[in-house]
């Protein structure tokens, strides 16, 4: 499903990532553990095409995704991939339903029911026209799994998705990402630094000194 052979990326003189392998198969619910700095986001925005790597390949489904164009990446982005942020990353001037419509809209689905759907699957009933500041952070992070969920995306990509939760909503939301993506198979890949958030995958990877261990 997604295979990463010799990754390197660098910010200036910093080498972060120095030859990344790694093979996650289909359905798989993976955690990527490592302390603050040590490329997890960097390797995240790589597979989720957010940004190119230097050097290495980006397998999805046998297809090597750094040979793609901007507009297949921005294909690849929108209809297969759905993203989970620490800081949620809700646009703030639109409402909790706006917020979950809009990766349907951005792939040219009109489906309403759909999103009156997620919003129950995600427990926010009667909170769609709420704007992200008036819902608290586990809410909003809701909202977020929902987006991230809506246009059934193969693969979801949480950076640190409890990291601005304290740990008791901390967990229920790692139970919502794990219970919603469990049913459907999808495949998961999470990075943390926490080892308790790292327990919800069934494989467990750190990264440490650019390379995974
Ligand atoms: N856009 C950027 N420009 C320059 N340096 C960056 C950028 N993004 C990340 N870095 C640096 O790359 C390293 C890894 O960052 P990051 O991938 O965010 O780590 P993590 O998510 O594990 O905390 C850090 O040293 C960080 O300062
Ligand atoms: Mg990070």
């Amino acid at each position: 499903m997604v295979r990463l052979e010799k990754i390197e990326k660098s910010y200036g003189n910093t080498r972060v990532l120095k030859g990344i392998n790694l093979e996650i198969e289909k359905g798989d619910f993976i955690s990527i553990m490592g302390s603050s700095g040590s490329g997890k986001s960097t390797l995240l925005n790589l597979i989720g095409a957010m940004d190119r790597p230097e050097r290495g390949n980006i397998f999805i489904d046998g297809e090597e995704i750094s040979s793609y164009t901007d507009e297949q990446l921005t294909i690849y982005r929108r209809g297969k991939v759905g993203f989970i942020f620490q800081f949620f990353n809700l646009l703030p001037n639109i409402t909790a339903f706006e917020n979950i419509q809009m990766p349907l809209l951005l792939n040219g689905i009109e489906d309403e029911a759909k999103v009156f759907e997620y919003i129950k699957r995600v427990g926010l009933n009667g909170k769609e026209d709420a704007y992200p500041y008036q819902l608290s952070g586990g809410e909003q992070q809701r909202v977020a799994i929902a987006r991230a969920l809506i246009h059934d995306p193969e693969i979801i990509l949480a950076d640190e998705p409890t990291g601005s939760l304290d740990s008791e909503n901390g967990r229920v939301i790692m139970d919502l990402i794990k219970e919603l993506t469990d049913k459907t198979g999808k495949t998961v890949i999470l990075v943390t630094h926490e080892g308790y958030i790292a327990e919800y995958a069934q494989k467990r990877v750190r990264i440490k000194d650019g390379v995974i261990l």
